[in-house]
């Protein structure tokens, strides 16, 4: 009877203990959210209305494509329909998703083929701003406009004019306000900083004015271009009070500016009073009006502002002790001006300039061209995990870890340095930087530089987690 009980609390003690590891559902999942979303040729006025309309690959006829909103513990559910001529997926970024609902082709689904539909169904256990996109040559599927918002609401936070979510992006446009096609594939682009705009827009609009409640407000930012770090302050130089980042609640503080890099999202809360407040891209050295903000007329269109307005600042899990995690070296090489030599490519070591001329690949992991296939560790589940990431090149990255989110001790908001929780790091040449999170989520995740083209030249792998 003593022994019978003993082992039953044993059993639940591991039980709990191999609970622990894994990446909790929600507690109080309730619902379905559910919506129906079609990718197909699309043309819309990211110029001025009197110029010509731009033929692009859309969600639902438009860019953005639509806002997915949801509340924390609900379900989502996406019919999803391919009329475009090409194969393509849909990617989630930074929800901590089913990995079989993460939507890489030919690592945790098929593509999804001309005409065919796909049901992505997934636990949103996370409220945050997140962001959905094509993930097959994004190179190509994202600049043509393949994109959209996905905001995650917890409770009664804040809504309407007090709750808004501008989508960045730089076009690349010719003269006649069409996308620039034959610069898809530029070596030139891929082996520097990627596929970079001529074009701003917000909204899928030129500097488009947005009304905004009186007093304080969220504004959820998301920078979708292709490559571009891009770089925001308000017109009347108040402070931007920076509450999450990639839709992970920070400890709050103040920025004069904020440069976000592609696939980052950063949330501020300000302030703002009855008359225009330009939204100013400054990424050039140059100002430029991204969006004009235009406060409520009257106070009586401005509730008071609820208390999840000023934020949760609690992170979705602590920073995991690093005593006895494993370490995983990633050494990145590559690119215009760096310092690689040759690389490993589909079992052969080859120069870069073959690399280069016959296989469009410049960038490498640890010696070796990236790519879905290149594994580059297997964790146990529920293993702390450091991902010891050097840029060895003379160009900035975007790193990005599908299925988590990872602790770093920031340098982008000054050398100081700031401990966050984020989907999406911009390291500086010459930078190393820890990434660190537990692997409590399993499946095979893609870690990988979100600047588009380094992508697809290369600087990518698989992290396997079971
Ligand atoms: Cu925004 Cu691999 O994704
Ligand atoms: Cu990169």
């Amino acid at each position: 009877m003593k022994r019978r009980s003993f082992i039953k609390a044993g059993m639940r003690t591991m039980a709990m203990t191999a609970m622990a590891s894994v990446l909790p559902l929600p507690s109080h999942a309730s619902g379905v959210r559910r919506y129906a979303i079609t990718a197909a040729p699309a043309v819309q006025h990211l110029g001025p209305a009197d110029r010509p309309a731009t033929s692009l690959w859309l969600y639902d006829g438009i860019s953005p494509g639509p806002m997915i909103a949801a509340q924390r513990g609900e379900e989502l559910e996406i019919e999803f329909l391919n009329k475009l001529d090409v194969p393509t997926t849909m990617h989630w970024h930074g929800i901590r998703n089913l990995n079989e609902m993460d939507g890489v082709p030919d690592l945790t689904q098929a593509a999804i083929e001309p005409g065919e539909s796909f049901t992505y169904r997934f636990p949103l256990r996370d409220a945050g701003t997140f962001w959905y996109h094509a993930h097959n040559k994004g190179w190509e599927q994202l600049a043509r406009g393949l994109y959209g918002p996905l905001v995650v609401h917890d409770g009664d936070a804040a809504a309407g004019t007090r709750d808004i979510t501008l989508v960045a992006d730089d076009w690349r446009l010719d003269d006649t306000y069409q996308l620039h096609e034959d610069s898809f594939e530029s070596l030139m682009d891929w082996s520097h900083q990627g596929r970079l705009g001529n074009w701003l827009t917000v909204n899928g609009a030129t500097d488009p004015e947005i009304a905004v409640a009186s007093g304080p407000v969220r504004l959820r930012l998301i920078n979708a271009a292709n490559a571009r770090t891009l770089a925001f302050r308000l017109g009347t130089g108040a402070p931007m009070r920076i509450v999450a980042l990639d839709g992970a609640p920070c400890i709050p503080f103040d920025a004069d500016s904020i440069r976000i890099a592609s696939a980052q999202r950063v949330d501020i809360i300000a302030d703002f009073g009855r008359g225009v407040t330009l939204l100013e891209e400054i990424s050039t050295g140059d100002a430029i009006s991204a969006a004009r903000l235009v406060g409520a007329p009257d106070d009586a269109a401005s509730s008071p502002a609820p208390a999840a307005q000023t934020g949760d600042t609690t992170p979705w899990y602590v920073r995991p002790d690093i005593a006895g995690a494993r370490v995983i070296d990633i050494h990145m090489q590559g690119g215009a001006m760096g310092n690689l030599e040759s690389a490993m490519f589909e079992g052969e070591m080859l120069p870069l300039r073959q690399l280069a001329q016959e296989h469009s690949k410049l960038w490498a992991f640890n010696g070796a061209i990236g790519g879905y296939d290149h594994m580059l560790a297997d964790l146990a589940l529920g293993e702390v995990a450091v991902l010891r990431v050097r840029n060895d090149t003379r160009w900035e990255h975007a790193m990005h870890l599908h299925g988590h989110h990872f602790w770093v001790t920031s340098r982008e908001f000054g050398e100081a340095g700031r401990d966050v929780l984020r989907d999406t790091y911009l390291m500086a040449p010459g930078e190393t930087a820890d990434l660190v999170f537990v692997a409590d989520n399993p499946g095979l995740w893609l870690f990988h530089c979100h600047m588009m083209e380094h992508h697809a030249a290369g600087m990518g792998g698989v992290i396997s987690i079971s």
